[in-house]
């Protein structure tokens, strides 16, 4: 079959999806896949139109133009087409972190809490409610684009205004003091967890793409810890109905004690992202990721 790397579209992770891509068509066409690049939905439905793929890789990282978000997944899904990764309802999930964490909450999984906020609230109230320090956040972006820590409550409108320039609803959340960590998942099986250690304050989107000093700890846990976030990772990975791959993102506070952030159902592939990172201290190498993600293609 001819396989079309979805990749790049409208969202705000454009950048970051096209260099996944590429990554992505490269490693395929290393493993004799025929693959070729589309770039965005409106050129995919015409390619698909005109016969020329029967079957879709997708890194289109955000929502709306993006594909993260389950429409991507609907449209395939009444054209009979495969894809890879979750279908419509762990996609809608996932993008939407408040969604995520309802679904998690109500199945006993550890999220920290959080106050959804809707345009015209009293934010300093809900601060007040949380406890400093707090993450305002998009809640249904990615890539920590419009994300602030708020540890004044100064800070506080600047954060809300930043995170509002976003579509959809806005989320405020306690921040966990402790490591910041990230863990993959690949057909229902988690890898290795990752330590993330960024230079700066926190993981911002410099830190992510950008900055070279970041440092990535992986295994980030002892033996008993890893155990422990797999277990988890796999548990959230099912509970949002999510199938092929994603990574699940968690904060671990001093204690010891994970609280799951966000499960990212179109990972970035790029060559500072942390997929690959996981996947290659599970012994899996960027190809058979790639690889083992297209297998799992639902017709
Ligand atoms: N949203 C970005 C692409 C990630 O989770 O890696
Ligand atoms: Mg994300």
């Amino acid at each position: 079959g001819h396989v079309a790397v979805l990749m790049g579209g409208t969202s705000a992770e454009r950048e970051v999806s096209l260099d996944s891509g590429r990554n992505v068509l490269a490693a395929l066409r290393a493993r004799g896949v025929r693959a070729d690049a589309v770039d965005g939905i409106p050129n995919l439905l015409r390619e698909l139109q005109d016969g020329h793929f029967d079957r879709v890789f997708h890194v289109l990282h955000g929502n709306k133009g993006g594909g993260e978000d389950g429409v991507l997944q609907g449209l395939l899904e009444a054209l009979g087409v495969p894809y890879t990764g979750s279908g419509v309802l762990g996609s809608a999930l996932s993008m939407d972190k408040i969604r995520s964490k309802q679904v998690w909450l109500a199945l006993g999984l550890p999220t920290p809490r959080y106050v959804r906020l809707s345009r015209g609230a009293d934010v300093h109230a809900a601060a007040r409610e949380l406890g400093l320090p707090v993450i305002v956040k998009p809640a249904c972006e990615g890539s920590s684009v419009g994300v602030s820590r708020v540890y004044g409550e100064a800070d506080l409108d600047a954060a809300i205004a930043l995170a509002a320039q976003y579509p959809g609803e806005l989320l405020m959340e306690q921040l966990i003091e402790g490591g910041e960590y990230t863990i993959g998942v690949l057909g229902g099986q988690a890898l290795a967890s990752i330590h993330i250690v960024p230079k700066g304050a926190w993981y911002d989107y410099n830190a992510k793409y950008v900055a070279e000093d970041t440092q990535y700890i992986c295994p980030g846990l002892d033996e008993a810890g890893e155990a422990q976030a797999r277990e988890q990772a796999e548990r959230a990975f099912a509970a949002l109905d999510l199938r092929g791959w994603a990574r699940i993102d968690f904060m671990r506070d001093r204690d010891g004690r994970n609280w799951l952030l966000e499960a990212n159902t179109a990972p970035g592939m790029t060559s500072h992202s942390l997929m690959p990172k996981s996947a290659a201290a599970f012994g899996v190498s960027f190809e058979e990721l790639c690889w083992r993600i297209l297998e799992m293609t639902v017709a």
